[in-house]
């Protein structure tokens, strides 16, 4: 069977985004599912093209033992056709994916992080922790760790009634 594609998207991809894929990548370890899933982040904006992670999410995300390892790029017109599932992060990283989708066949491939949450229910986005300060980027963690896990779930349930 293809594996599943899936790009996390945030504004930057040196924050949320790469996190996300940290955070999903260790889970599909953890679970040993790596062979079923491919899995990328990029950001929007290029500004940061090729940079490793903020400095601050690498050393939160190392506190929590993830190690972020991606190097930052821009959401490309050929990832909408390339992956099957495209995530936000939250209502304008929304809003900047369906721009550029352009076909319903794309948009369809597009979700909000926030909509795979078992317990932060309440949440409708990952915020930007750019310009705050260490709170911001821990809840960052809490968020992702609990809308990846019900990400995989949604997925595997996905995965295991197809392969039935
Ligand atoms: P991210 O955070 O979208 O989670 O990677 C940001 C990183 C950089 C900027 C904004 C948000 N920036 O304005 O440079």
């Amino acid at each position: 069977m293809e594996k599943k594609k899936i790009l996390f998207v945030c504004l930057g991809n040196i924050c949320r985004s790469p996190m996300a894929e940290t955070i999903f990548e260790a889970l599909l370890k953890e679970h040993n599912l790596q062979e079923y899933y491919e899995i990328d982040s990029a950001g929007l904006d290029n500004y940061h093209e090729g940079e490793a992670a903020d400095k601050r999410m690498r050393e939160h995300a190392y506190q929590h033992g993830y190690h972020i390892t991606h190097k930052s790029r821009h959401v490309k017109t050929a990832d909408f056709d390339y992956y099957d599932l495209i995530l936000g992060m939250d209502d304008q990283n929304i809003r900047g994916l369906k721009s550029r989708a352009v076909s319903d066949d794309r948009i369809k491939k597009i979700n909000r992080m926030t909509n795979y949450c078992t317990q932060f229910i309440e949440a409708d986005a990952v915020p930007d922790p750019y310009y705050g300060g260490d709170a911001g980027f821990q809840y960052v963690i809490e968020l992702l760790q609990d809308a990846c896990k019900g990400l995989l779930l949604e997925v595997e349930g996905e995965r295991k009634q197809a392969s039935r």
